[in-house]
């Protein structure tokens, strides 16, 4: 593989990084979040039915804390994680310290620190291909990616379930329009599945808390107050290409 790379500094100075305020501010929160997103795994399912990874080199874009890491390490030959955010890369590490088949690097999307057709699957989860302007991103993806190899991008489906309800009833929610999100991936050559799945969380306190780091103070509240329970129905977006 490269060199153990660090990018001294601000990763967030690299372009096309975006800053992730509930991973980055509340990185235990969203650890539970992680914990509760579609629990019976349907979106890993999903992948591996398209193009399973075993025993293949995977590339964890946008990696966050590296929780899908070691799940994806499970059958992989090798796995690889990328992110920007320094303090979380040094999560990364100490989350995967005794995992063997593991690197982490500082990069990015459109920096991806990677030799040229060198990984087989990867696997990009709310994080930068948010639609038009991540072109420089997909032709890394396209660089990095051998002959015959798949990009997965994970992020909502906001055709149904009632999480993207709440996002798209929230009044200052002007970062996506989803169809032009749709059109765009479809231009690119994606193909989308739509899985229906859900949040599910061990304690009301648990889900309170996530709500509180996904919506502004005001929509968070309301939200607390009409849904009952510990579970919220949630549909993602699997895109993905072969290349
Ligand atoms: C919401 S978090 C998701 C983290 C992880 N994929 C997960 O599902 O747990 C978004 C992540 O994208 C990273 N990110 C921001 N800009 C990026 C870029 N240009 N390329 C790759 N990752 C980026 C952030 O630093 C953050 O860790």
């Amino acid at each position: 593989m490269v060199e153990n790379l660090t990018i001294p500094g601000s990763a967030i100075e690299l372009p096309g990084v975006h800053p992730s305020p509930n991973i980055q501010k509340t990185p235990e929160i969203y650890e539970i979040e992680n914990h509760a997103v579609d629990p019976e795994q349907k979106i890993e399912a999903c992948m591996s039915r398209i193009a399973p990874w075993d025993n293949k080199v995977v590339l964890d874009l946008g990696a966050g804390d590296g929780f899908h890491v070691p799940r994806l390490r499970e059958t992989a030959s090798w796995v690889i994680a990328v992110e920007p955010h320094g303090p979380s890369v040094e999560r990364i590490r100490k989350r995967v310290a005794s995992l063997d088949r593991v690197d982490v690097y500082q990069g990015s999307a459109e920096h991806i620190p990677l030799p040229d057709h060198s990984v087989d699957v990867v696997h990009c989860r709310f994080a930068y291909f948010w639609g038009p302007g991540c072109e420089p991103g997909l032709a890394e993806l396209e660089r990095v990616i051998r002959p015959g190899g798949t990009a997965f991008i994970v992020d909502n489906d906001y055709t149904g379930g009632t999480f993207a309800h709440w996002v798209l009833r929230t009044p200052n929610w002007t970062l996506h329009n989803p169809a032009a999100v749709e059109a765009f991936f479809l231009t690119k050559g994606f193909t989308f599945e739509r899985i229906v799945s859900e949040w599910n969380f061990a304690r009301r306190e648990d889900f309170e808390s996530v709500i509180r780091i996904e919506f502004p103070a005001e929509d968070a509240e309301q939200i607390i107050r009409e849904h009952k329970g510990t579970r919220v129905d949630y549909h993602f977006l699997l895109m993905h290409r072969q290349y």
